[in-house]
């Protein structure tokens, strides 16, 4: 690369006016960039706040359209659901996640009904189903891995035969991608995609996410066994071929903020449709500092958004996107 010298070079001219600056944008976010992550919870009538996510709410299948309708109109491209399941619906294999009328896929198939062109991507792990709150069956005091995945098979099918798009395992196990592909395959889903949390984090910003599940009050332990370390980004490399070796069509990284070095080792290193997760605690870190007046909302939403893009993701899964979205067409409207 050849660069010139200060005074010839000035690095400031291009960043002088507003249309320079939109000339020389390296990268650009829009609505086709977003996911947004819905909560779902039984009963009727009911929309009900979560306290540590301040403007993200539960809410049940009646309301459940009219909850999504703001998002179809912006053209969010995708939806990623996830269920809360009572106390007295799990139990320690979770079996309640291959009832064929559980939460998840009545709201695949009113959804499909109402918004036939939005993407519905499934949540694929035991955590919300089981009594111990892990995200596969313990044996002997330990995740089993095998019999783990046997289960999220039958759940990926369960949620593809209901209308799911994109299964979403974000359990961690191992051999799980090829497991659920073989599963879906043998269904005669062969369209459904695959988009694997390959390089999960064992994480302390899944913590409002938890208490919007009520899986954190159920949580035994820690998930350490199965999600990766923090301290590691080599592993998540291989964790991503694995699941690219296995068929997975898109991966993901999660948390987002905190591993933005990740995203931008994946891209490179195998370009491929790569995402992140803006994670509840990124979310409610960021919303509280708004809230006490120490952040510009909307600047700082964009802003944690542009990050990903810069880094490399294809897209990026927030609690922020329908707002975003607005944002976003304000700024295009001029
Ligand atoms: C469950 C799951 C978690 C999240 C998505 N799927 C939590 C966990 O692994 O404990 C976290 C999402 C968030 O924090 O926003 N398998």
């Amino acid at each position: 690369m050849t660069v010139g010298r200060f005074p010839a070079t000035r690095m400031r001219r291009n960043r002088h006016d507003a249309w320079t600056r939109r000339l020389v944008a390296e990268t650009r976010l829009s609505v086709d960039d977003l996911i947004w992550p819905i909560f779902m919870i039984e009963g009727d009538a009911t929309t009900s706040d979560i306290a540590s996510m301040p403007g993200v709410q539960r809410v049940t299948l009646d309301r459940l359209a009219a909850h999504i309708a703001p998002a179809a109109r912006l053209g969010i491209p995708a939806l990623a659901l996830f269920p809360a399941t009572p106390a007295e619906k799990k139990d320690p294999d979770g079996t309640e996640s291959a009832n064929p009328d559980n939460l998840i896929c009545q709201a695949a198939r009113l959804l499909k009904r109402e918004f036939p062109d939005l993407g519905l991507i499934g949540d694929v792990a035991l955590d919300p189903y089981t009594s111990h709150g892990h995200d596969g069956v313990l044996r002997d005091g330990t995740v089993a891995n095998d019999e783990s995945v046997a289960i999220l098979a039958r759940q990926a099918t369960n949620q593809a035969n209901a209308g799911i798009d994109v299964i979403a395992p974000s359990d961690m196990m191992d051999g799980r991608i090829g497991a659920i592909r073989e599963a879906l395959d043998a269904a005669g889903h062969e369209h459904t995609r695959l988009m694997s949390y390959a390089a999960k984090y064992a994480s302390a910003f899944y913590g409002p996410f938890r208490d919007a599940l009520g899986s954190e009050a159920a949580l035994k332990g820690d998930k350490k066994t199965y999600q990766m370390d923090p301290a590691n980004g080599d592993e998540a490399l291989r964790e991503v071929e694995l699941d690219l070796l296995e068929g997975a069509d898109m991966v993901m990284i999660k948390p987002g903020m905190p591993y933005l070095d990740v995203v931008r080792r994946v891209h490179e290193r195998f370009a491929v449709p790569t995402f992140a997760y803006q994670v509840s605690g990124e979310y409610s870190m960021l919303v509280a500092a708004i809230e006490r007046g120490w952040l510009d909302r909307d600047r700082a939403i964009l802003e944690s958004l542009i990050a990903f893009k810069r880094a490399g993701a294809s897209g990026v899964l927030t609690y922020f996107a329908v707002e975003a979205a607005r944002l976003l067409r304000e700024r295009d409207a001029g």
